[in-house]
């Protein structure tokens, strides 16, 4: 990268949002719409409304077990993942997080703001004594599959009726990767217990 590259690069950056400041939620909602055109992936195939948006995103800072996690692009957000903890009462998978909702708006792609904030949920994840950490997408994303694969995630199965977009049924990959260097993962064809 030369000294001209340097000076008009973004600059990047990856947090967990305790509150909504300035025009955090209004860039929040914007983030979701666009990639949301844009192909989605996540769980929205139409754009909801923008009030329907912004109750969802205040729900999920609201939410217990939750941390919603941004990435800004020169200040903006235009990233997001949420790291999700299991609920109290699943006490036989409590050593395992899952990565949800992860998506970066089109215009701020390449920017390596997935992969940090992938790398945030899994530092945050480690730092809570999480020993697994989950992510699943549909066969059709691409870059998140190349993604989690390049961060050590392991597929372990796909299920070909996991979404439906616009009629037709669209294949899901189940990765998880193994945080804890205690847990070697799964090592024995004994039934379950
Ligand atoms: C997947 C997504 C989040 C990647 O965002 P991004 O900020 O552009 O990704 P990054 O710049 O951090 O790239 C990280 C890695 O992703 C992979 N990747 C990114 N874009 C890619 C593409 N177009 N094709 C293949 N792999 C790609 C690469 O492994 C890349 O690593 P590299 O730069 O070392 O090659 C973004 O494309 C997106 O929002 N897609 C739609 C929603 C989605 O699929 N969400 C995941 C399921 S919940």
């Amino acid at each position: 990268m030369g000294a001209l590259d340097r000076d008009t690069a973004p600059t990047t950056l990856v947090e967990a949002l305790h509150q909504f400041r300035g025009s955090d939620l209004h860039d929040l909602c914007e983030t979701t719409e666009l990639a949301v055109i844009d192909g989605g992936g996540f769980g929205w195939v139409e754009p909801p409304s923008r009030d329907m948006l912004e109750r969802f995103w205040r729900g999920v800072l609201a939410a217990p077990g939750r941390s919603l996690l941004v990435g800004r692009l020169d200040g903006v957000i235009a990233g997001s993942a949420q790291l999700l903890r299991p609920p109290p009462n699943n006490e036989a998978q409590r050593f395992a997080a899952a990565i949800i909702m992860s998506f970066v708006a089109p215009w701020a792609r390449g920017h390596g703001l997935a992969r940090a904030l992938l790398e945030l949920a899994e530092k945050i994840a480690r730092a809570e004594g999480f020993e697994v950490l989950t992510f699943d997408c549909r066969e059709t994303q691409t870059a998140a599959m190349q993604l989690c694969l390049a961060m050590g995630f392991v597929h372990w199965g796909s299920n070909p009726v996991y979404a439906k977009v616009k009629g037709g049924l669209v294949t899901g990959h189940y990765y998880y990767k193994v945080l804890d260097p205690g847990t070697d993962g799964p090592s024995s064809s004994e039934p379950p217990q």
